[in-house]
């Protein structure tokens, strides 16, 4: 049986389409390199929601107006946080940010503040781990240069601020992905728009989907240099463990989003030092997966070099998943609006194999 539903076309869906044979990402008619070198967050914001957003034609949403309405949705999720903070205390980031989204009402909040809620929560849940207050976003800046200077209090460097908007932008969207597919199948009960993301939040949360990056960086420090590889690997290896950053359920080649993102380490501070240590990890992983997997081709995932690319821009190993959601709340909101619009609950089957009762066949409960 079909457990992971491999290969199952579960929407019909104009946002995005992964080959996996081939190893390409394209989202609304742009291939994801593409997109990544010429698009900011806010662009591919109207991208995504062109056609499917309240008020919104098809070639007729731009990226200026949503840079300036995502601006003002910032300030509008900040006068949330003295609701948040008290009650976020104690809570990890991921868990901070889900308490955030879920107190957002399904009936007065739209797309454009929940796209503002990720980065203007996560900053202030890191700064009260940090005892330190929250900052007031500006809304004259972009996602990301905003969100950087929300979480440090000091105006954003430039080349951190455009790489972490290259990084939002290149894991906006990505075919029917587990949050996606959460998101989507949450929205066809007409639970609403708040409901889907925070559903899709808790699935991106797990290790096997968004919570990979943080313990690609702890791999890279527990190898410390190159001779710590084989050993770790070993190590690894006898206790079972599957190796963050490597493998996809759709890829068969390596995720063109891994290239995208290593090229933007290349360009920042520190980037060249860590990215010689990761690509012999990166080699020396591929090998050993090869060899145990002969069949089943393993490669490189966006994941890897997302760790590097959010380390180098300044981001702390904890709000790796917040900074995937930041990204990615544009997809799944998105998808929702494309659910919506099929009206249709997601409802599949399952298949019985527990006890039937006396006298009756399996045929005769089945329905
Ligand atoms: N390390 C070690 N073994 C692995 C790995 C890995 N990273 N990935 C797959 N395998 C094994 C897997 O255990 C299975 O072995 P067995 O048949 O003995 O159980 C075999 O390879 C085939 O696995 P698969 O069917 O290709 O894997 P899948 O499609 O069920 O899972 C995955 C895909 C991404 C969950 C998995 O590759 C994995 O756990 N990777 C590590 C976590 C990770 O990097 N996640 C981020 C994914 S990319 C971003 C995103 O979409 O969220």
């Amino acid at each position: 049986m079909n457990t992971g539903l491999d290969g199952v076309v579960a929407a019909v869906t104009n946002l995005s389409q992964v080959d996996g044979e081939a190893g390409r990402l394209i989202v609304r008619g742009h291939d994801i390199e593409e997109l990544a070198a010429r698009f900011d967050f806010a662009d591919t914001a109207a991208l995504l929601w062109d056609g499917l957003a309240p008020g919104s034609v098809e070639g007729h949403l731009d990226g200026t107006a949503i840079r300036q309405a995502l601006g003002l949705a910032r300030l509008r999720a900040a006068d949330r946080l003295p609701l948040l903070l008290p009650a976020a205390k104690g809570l990890s980031p991921i868990e901070g940010l889900r308490a955030g989204l879920a107190m957002l009402g399904d009936d007065d909040c739209d797309h454009l503040l929940l796209c503002a809620a990720v980065p203007v929560f996560t900053a202030a849940l890191w700064r009260q781990t940090l005892g330190q207050p929250a900052v007031s976003p500006d809304p004259g800046l972009g996602q990301a240069a905003d969100f950087l200077t929300m979480l440090t209090g000091r105006p954003a460097d430039q080349m951190a601020a455009r790489a972490l908007e290259t990084y939002l932008v290149t894991v906006a969207d990505h075919g029917l992905n587990a949050s996606t597919f959460t998101a989507r199948v949450v929205s066809s009960t007409r639970a609403g728009m708040v409901s889907a993301v925070v559903a899709a939040l808790c699935a991106l949360k797990g290790p096997l989907h968004g919570g990979a990056p943080g313990p690609v960086l702890d791999m890279l420090d527990e190898i410390g240099n190159p001779a710590g590889i084989e050993p770790w690997l070993d190590r690894q290896f006898a206790a079972g463990e599957r190796l963050m950053g490597f493998g996809h359920r759709v890829y068969r080649t390596r995720d063109p989003r891994a290239d995208v993102l290593k090229g933007v380490v290349a360009g920042l501070r520190g980037g060249p030092n860590r990215i010689a240590l990761a690509e012999r990890v990166e080699r020396a992983v591929l090998a050993r997966l090869a060899e145990r997997y002969p069949s089943r081709r393993l490669d490189t995932n966006v994941e890897f070099y997302t760790a590097l690319a959010l380390e180098a821009a300044g981001l702390p190993r904890q709000l790796f998943t917040l900074a995937f959601a930041m990204g990615r709340v544009l997809g799944w909101t998105a998808h929702i609006f494309e659910q919506e619009q099929t009206g249709r609950i997601i409802r599949p089957a399952s298949r019985y194999t527990g006890p039937v009762p006396r006298g009756r066949t399996l045929a005769a409960v089945a329905g």
